[in-house]
């Protein structure tokens, strides 16, 4: 998420930026009337045309980027749950296959068992998985701070489903 994030309002930075160049000129020709506004039209758009070459490539670059970012949102959402889903089979199955817990048999990862320990919140999960917790053990260590982040969005989305 936090990639997404910094890619949109890096976007949005430019874009907001390019703006800037357009903007003021439209007050100066959106109030001419008549004949004037013809040679008022034409001097902006020579005005624009100039500056056009300028910001340009930026903007449509960062439109594209744009465009990128919002177009890939949800694969990238869902990107995070597949890697979500790949370091639980790597990390945690060992004992909580199937979302079951093969130690403490009641603190399943399944809705009804998260919400009895007060776990049915990504935050929780993340601390838990992060400093351990009893017998399981803390994976700050083994595990970046993404990792840990789409493991516990991943058992967050897959409690009601298991
Ligand atoms: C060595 C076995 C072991 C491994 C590996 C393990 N856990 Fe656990 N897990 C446990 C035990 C034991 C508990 C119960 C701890 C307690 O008493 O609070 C638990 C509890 C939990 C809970 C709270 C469940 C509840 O109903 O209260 C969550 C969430 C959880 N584990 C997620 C994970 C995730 C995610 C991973 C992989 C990154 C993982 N665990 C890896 C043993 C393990
Ligand atoms: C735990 O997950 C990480 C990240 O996916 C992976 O590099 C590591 O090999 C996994 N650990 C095990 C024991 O599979
Ligand atoms: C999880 O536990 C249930 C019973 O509580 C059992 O039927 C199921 O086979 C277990 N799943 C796995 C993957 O061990
Ligand atoms: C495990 O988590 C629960 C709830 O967050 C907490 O009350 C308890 O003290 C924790 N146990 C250990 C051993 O850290």
């Amino acid at each position: 998420m936090s990639r997404v994030a910094s890619i949109v309002s890096g976007a949005a930075l430019v874009l907001f930026g390019a703006g800037c160049f357009v903007v003021p000129s439209m007050p100066r020709s959106a109030p001419e009337q008549g004949v004037r506004s013809v040679a008022a039209t034409e001097s902006t758009k020579s005005f624009t045309a100039t500056e056009s070459s300028s910001w340009s490539p930026l903007a449509i670059g960062a439109a594209f980027g744009l465009l990128a970012a919002v177009v890939t949102a949800q694969p990238v959402l869902a990107a995070d749950l597949e890697n979500g889903e790949a370091v639980f089979q790597g990390n945690c199955t060992a004992c909580h296959a199937g979302g079951n817990n093969s130690i403490v048999a009641e603190k399943k990862l399944k809705k009804d068992a998260l919400v009895t320990y007060g776990k049915y919140d990504v935050g929780a999960i993340i601390k838990q998985v992060t400093n351990g917790n009893g017998s399981m053990p803390a994976f700050g260590d083994k595990l970046g701070p993404d990792d840990i982040e789409d493991v516990a969005n991943y058992v967050y989305n897959k409690a009601d489903k298991w």
